[in-house]
């Protein structure tokens, strides 16, 4: 039997307001959460058992899988405090269904949106007879990452999690956050404490002279942990750019049925619309993500942005690059600038943000 195991116990912080009540891999991305993608990719490559490591509102991963009929069964290794990505690993190992020590048991971050082929990532650690083999892809900047550098061969050199200095930055080949390990190793991962896989686990099994394999690619790869990365890794799938399952033919948009869209409304570049949401007329929506019951007011453009559920953006407002939280309130002729994030439920009157132009006379001080 094909297991796998995914890390989802982080706490997106750089997601928030976004994940202060969702954990990451179940913020919806082109129309599904992003773990129900993942989930859909292993049960494509044979995968039968799945074990969530959950630490971060544990509970609302049950919640979503409660209702889960297909054919995979799901296990959940809940970390009462988090034990860091090897310490995760490590528990989650003990919910494993098989017993042979050489099994190579899938691993994957929880916020990675990647074209690799997981049957190919299989064999090549079938092949190699590996400890670990780790997918590797190209970066154009490597610092957000772990740098793994390896012989002609692939065999991996070291192992150098989010170098420091640009001396440290020695390849653009970096860690794409899924592996295979074979179950022994997995279980000789320290348990009951924190443990890095990135700081510890990988540097030491380089030392100790195992056998890890980096399996480099140059298919779509994608971290979705910060905002730009999570609207674009949205829009990429509803595009056809990167592929899911779960997501249809290429479209300029995915549109709730249930969503009211003016016909006058442009709604390109990938975008998705939620359910119960009203886009008013003139309105531009680009590359960018609105949440179930969001109100999109006359003559709004929003650009690669995420709205949260049940907010409203007042007419002729521009938001470019930004994350709204949940039942906010931006008021009309807003400008709110790239980067930033506005809290749940937090209200903006309208005319109180621009960044261009000249802000509206001051018609109640003077
Ligand atoms: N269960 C559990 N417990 N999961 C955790 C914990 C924990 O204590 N800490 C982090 N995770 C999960 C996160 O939910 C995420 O799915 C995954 O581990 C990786 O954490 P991130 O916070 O997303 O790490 P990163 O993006 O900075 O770096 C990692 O991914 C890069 C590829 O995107 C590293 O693995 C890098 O080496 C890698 O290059
Ligand atoms: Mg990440």
């Amino acid at each position: 039997m094909q297991e796998a195991i995914i890390l989802v116990g982080g706490k997106g912080t750089r997601l928030r307001p976004l994940t202060n009540h969702t954990p990451k891999p179940l913020l919806s991305v082109a129309g599904s959460s992003f773990i129900r993608h993942q989930i859909a990719k292993l049960m494509d490559a044979g995968v039968e058992h799945v074990v969530f490591a959950t630490s971060y509102l544990a509970s609302l991963f049950e919640t979503e899988f409660k209702d889960f009929t297909q054919d995979l069964a799901i296990s959940y290794a809940v970390e009462e405090i988090p034990l860091g990505t090897g310490g995760a690993i490590r528990n989650a190992g003990n919910l494993l269904r098989g017993t042979d020590p050489d099994a190579p048991v899938l691993i994957l971050n929880g916020d990675i949106l990647s074209g690799v082929d997981l049957r190919a990532l299989l064999a090549t650690h079938r092949d190699h007879d590996a400890d670990v083999t780790l997918h590797l892809t190209r970066v154009p900047d490597p610092r957000a990452f772990g740098l793994v550098p390896t012989d002609h061969e692939g065999r991996v050199l070291s192992f150098l999690e989010k170098p420091k200095t640009p001396e440290e930055c020695v390849t653009d080949q970096v860690n794409a956050g899924c592996y295979v390990f074979r179950r022994s190793v997995l279980d000789a991962i320290p348990a009951g404490r924190e443990v890095s896989v990135e700081q510890e686990t990988f540097p030491q099994l380089v030392r100790n002279g195992s056998r890890i394999h980096g399996h480099t690619t140059t298919e779509y790869w994608r971290d979705l942990g910060t905002p730009l990365a999570f609207v674009h890794g949205s829009a990429d799938l509803v595009t056809g750019i990167a592929t899911s399952p779960l997501v249809g033919p290429p479209a300029e948009a995915l549109i709730h049925p249930s969503a009211d869209i003016d016909p006058t409304a442009r709604i390109t570049g990938g975008s998705t619309i939620g359910a119960g949401a009203r886009i008013g007329p003139h309105t531009v929506i680009d590359r960018s993500i609105i949440g179930g019951g969001v109100t999109v007011a006359e003559g709004a453009r929003v650009h690669e942005s995420v709205v949260d559920h049940d907010s409203v953006i007042g007419g002729a407002t521009i938001l470019r690059q930004v994350v709204i939280g949940c039942h906010a309130h931006v008021g009309a002729d807003n400008e709110l600038p790239a980067q930033l994030r506005l809290a749940c439920g937090i209200r903006i009157p309208a005319q109180g943000v621009r960044i261009s132009g000249t802000a509206a006379a001051c018609l109640t001080v003077h």
